[in-house]
């Protein structure tokens, strides 16, 4: 029978690609989102499919709205994706805090006061901060983030844990690192797909940091999210997520290749956060999750951008410094 999810922030990236493959499957998505900005799900998205998802237009920091909306989807599997990225938290950490902190507080509390199943919710690898070593990090690995959006991710860990033991409220929080793939277009690791979109332009873009980072491609993170929305796993869980840990250098490499010349640069400092994730966790309680290897999600994400290239449809706006310097 089809099922009704409730997705916060889904006009996003991560979300966009969770009401893909839920409209696709024949279930139907509620998307609540503070923009009506339709540009990221049409980009991937048969208009069939689009016509199933409904939409409420909301902001997760007012409790009412969500309450509302989430009583009025009749949905009892909450996924919350709602949140503002590391850039902006550390530009204005207290506006952070009210979107990232209380906002999923109110998510908690309406999907208490409804009866949810369960809440599935975006956490983050930058709960772990920078690593010394080269090691594998699992859920035991000591947190201490290096940004105020990492502190803000690991108290919404404990907000999880505590609506668990207070309320009996299940909750499955995922720690993803470096998502790529069409419709990435902001945060600090978006560079490598904002790279990708340049080179189908033919314009260079300088990916603005180096080292190793662990490499999801956006369709196997959401289908993450998806299998713990639909798993029966009580208490309070974390997980890691994990696709490929790769070197900025490399996917440079992949993605000149791609394109036949060089385009795509990188340089400075590597991000503050663990480059490897360990996934066993994840794996062990539902088993294998999609992994694609990184050259054939670069792939695969170079050919949808040079189809929309090609339909009048690719949105530039995450590249428009890039475009306006290569134009002069
Ligand atoms: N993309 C990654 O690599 C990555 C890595 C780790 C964690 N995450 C987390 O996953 C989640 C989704 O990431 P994404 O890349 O899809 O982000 P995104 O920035 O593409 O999308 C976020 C969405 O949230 C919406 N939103 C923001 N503030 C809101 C508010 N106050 N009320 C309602 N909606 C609001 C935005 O309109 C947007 O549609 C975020 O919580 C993010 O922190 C992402």
């Amino acid at each position: 029978m089809a099922e009704t999810y409730f997705i916060t922030g889904a006009q996003g990236c991560i979300g966009s690609w969770i009401v893909k493959a839920l409209a696709e499957r024949g279930d139907t998505a509620v998307v609540f989102d503070r923009s009506d900005d339709m540009r990221r799900l049409t980009a991937i998205i048969a208009p069939a499919d689009l016509e199933q998802v409904r939409f409420v237009v909301g902001d997760i920091t007012d409790a009412g709205s969500v309450m509302a909306a989430l009583k009025g989807s009749s949905a009892k599997r909450v996924i919350h994706l709602a949140g503002l990225q590391v850039p902006s938290c550390q530009a204005d950490p207290v506006a952070g805090a009210v979107v990232n902190v209380v906002g999923t507080l109110n998510v908690f509390e309406a999907a208490c006061a409804i009866g949810a199943e369960k809440v599935v919710y975006a956490s983050s690898a930058a709960v772990f901060g920078r690593s010394e070593d080269d090691v594998s990090v699992d859920e035991t690995a000591a947190c201490e983030p290096a940004t105020h959006y990492g502190v803000f991710k690991r108290t919404n860990e404990g907000s999880a844990r505590v609506y668990f033991l207070t309320h009996g409220l299940n909750s499955i929080g995922l720690r993803p690192l470096t998502v790529y793939g069409v419709n990435r277009d902001s945060g600090l690791t978006s560079d490598p797909t904002k790279a990708m979109k340049a080179a189908v332009l033919g314009v260079p873009f300088h990916i603005r940091f180096s080292g190793a980072t662990d490499f999801q491609y956006v369709a196997d993170t959401a289908a993450a999210f998806i299998a713990c929305a639909d798993a029966s796993l009580p208490g309070a869980h974390l997980f890691n997520l994990h696709g490929e840990t790769v070197e900025v250098k490399q996917i440079v490499k992949t993605i000149n290749h791609e394109a036949g010349r060089e385009l795509a640069t990188f340089g400075g400092d590597p991000i503050p956060i663990a480059p490897e994730l360990n996934d066993a966790a994840i794996r062990r309680a539902l088993g294998d999750l999609p992994a694609t290897p990184v050259d054939a999600g670069v792939h695969e994400t170079m050919k949808r951008f040079g189809e929309l290239r090609d339909a009048g449809k690719l949105d530039t706006s995450d590249i428009e410094v890039e475009l306006r310097q290569y134009a002069r």
